[in-house]
């Protein structure tokens, strides 16, 4: 991997340098073992240690296919899917991995005793497989995670439905937590060039998530003014749900459980916020039964700060503990909008409140790639920003897994692949000066 990485290094090298690179025939990379899949039974999944089954292993590079590149990947990030799947909940990830093995014998590769994870990437293309004309090798990239098949017609308006939708790195094996990463050709975009390599890792996912979630008509199609409830308005998605909803002139209310998370929705000019820990809001008075004086206290609180409206849109993705109060809060009209469960995924909600008052609760899951694309053209215009708190070597990917399943996070957390250290990949300063305090806004001091 050396050549390859003092390639990308070198600003001299030329994309046919790339292409005549020899390829190692091993990488380092974060894998789970498929013999221990059941590490953890019998822990409570709070309790799960990803620092235990989390590991840095040299694989064996992955044949490449029509349609397929090979991606030399500088950084990576950890996303909420990487603690489902280092903690084997709610399904173990090789559950996914054998599906898709059965899928067709290039998806067989997919099917092995590890699973390399990560879900993001930036990196430099270093092989692309038949049929690829888009993508070269020595081009600096960004990969989103939708790995689809396309031939069926359900997903040809709009490749979330395509019944062979997987998320790359967690439904599929080749993940970006690694040296090396095998993606999909469509799953490419430009990588931003006023951004370093650790910063460019971060937004994919959570950010084409809460593009589609938010603004797209496939989501809440979001207007000018509306009133948008955001929970967890600090973390992976929220941070780019309230900069969605500031940089669309809505009106975000930021829910957060510490005064550090409400300054930092502070700094990103939002101006409605409620700190959840501070006013104490519990919605379950015991694991089954819900406390509607708590919704009813919630919704006061977001009225005292909106002058007496209630909310448009509710962004939601924390699932049981929450979703009761989200519906209960949420306008006459007004769109429950889930991508998620952190929380547990059996919800409890009283329906009353949703069809008496006229109100939609929608699905909505990931992107599809021009929602994936839209979204970071607008990182890479400056319009929206990375939310990367800090960057971890390869070798500490456990750590911050386990710091994103504590919470004890702030916006994203990168991790270090190729890269020898922070702060390389910048191609264009100008653009970089102007947006470098909202750029470092979630840095950890
Ligand atoms: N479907 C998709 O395509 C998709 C994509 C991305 C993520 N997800 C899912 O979305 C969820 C959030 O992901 P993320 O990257 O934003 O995670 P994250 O960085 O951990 O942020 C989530 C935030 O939600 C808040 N939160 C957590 N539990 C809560 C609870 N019980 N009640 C109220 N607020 C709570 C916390 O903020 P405070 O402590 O500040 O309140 C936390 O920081 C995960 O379950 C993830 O798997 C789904």
């Amino acid at each position: 991997m050396k050549e390859i990485l003092d390639a990308i290094l070198d600003p001299a090298s030329r994309p046919a340098d790339f292409a005549a690179l020899p390829l190692p025939e091993t990488y380092r990379a974060v894998t789970l073992h498929h013999d221990e899949e059941h590490m953890f039974d019998g822990v409570a999944p709070r309790d799960r240690d990803p620092r235990q089954s989390l590991h840095v292993d040299q694989v064996p590079v992955p044949e490449l296919a029509w349609g397929e590149a090979l991606v030399a990947v500088m950084a990576s990030s950890v996303n909420y899917n990487t603690v489902w799947s280092s903690i084997f909940s709610p399904a173990s990830s090789f559950a996914f991995l054998r599906r898709y093995g059965k899928l067709s014998q290039l998806a067989a590769r997919h099917d092995l005793p590890y699973h390399v994870v990560g879900s993001d990437l930036s990196g430099v293309v270093v092989r692309t497989g038949p049929g690829v004309t888009a993508w070269q090798p020595g081009e600096e990239v960004v990969a989103h995670c939708l790995s689809v098949e396309l031939e069926s017609a359900d997903g040809h308006n709009d490749t979330m439905l395509d019944p062979e939708q997987r998320i790359w790195g967690y439904e599929t094996n080749f993940g970006g937590l690694a040296e090396l990463a095998l993606v999909k050709a469509n799953q490419l975009m430009p990588k931003p060039k006023h951004l370093t390599w650790e910063e460019a890792a971060t937004p994919g996912l959570v950010n084409s998530t809460a593009f589609r979630q938010l603004v797209s008509d496939n989501g809440a199609s979001m207007k000018q003014g509306s009133n948008v409830l955001i929970w967890g308005a600090s973390g992976g998605l929220g941070a780019y749900a309230t900069q969605y909803a500031l940089a669309g002139g809505a009106i975000p209310i930021c829910v957060v459980s510490s005064e550090h998370k409400a300054a930092l929705c502070r700094s990103m000019g939002a101006e409605l916020i409620i700190n959840r820990s501070a006013e104490g809001y519990q919605f379950w008075k015991d694991d089954t039964t819900q406390e509607p004086k708590e919704w009813k206290r919630f919704g006061a609180r977001i009225r005292e700060l909106t002058g007496g409206e209630d909310v448009d849109i509710v962004f939601e993705h924390p699932g049981r503990e929450t979703f009761g109060a989200s519906v209960y809060v949420a306008r006459k009209g007004g769109t429950i909008v889930t991508c998620a469960s952190t929380s547990g995924y059996m919800h409890e909600y009283d329906n009353r409140y949703l069809w008496m008052s006229l109100k939609r609760i929608i699905g909505s899951h990931f992107a599809n790639y021009r929602e994936a694309w839209q979204a970071n053209r607008l990182i890479a215009k400056g319009k929206i920003h990375p939310t990367m708190s800090a960057a971890y070597p390869l070798e500490h990917v456990g750590q911050a897994a386990l710091d994103v399943h504590q919470n004890l996070h702030h916006g994203k957390v990168a991790v270090l692949c190729l890269a020898p250290r922070e702060g390389l990949g910048v191609r264009d300063h100008l653009l970089r000066a102007t947006h470098l305090t909202a750029i470092n806004r979630f840095r950890n001091d």
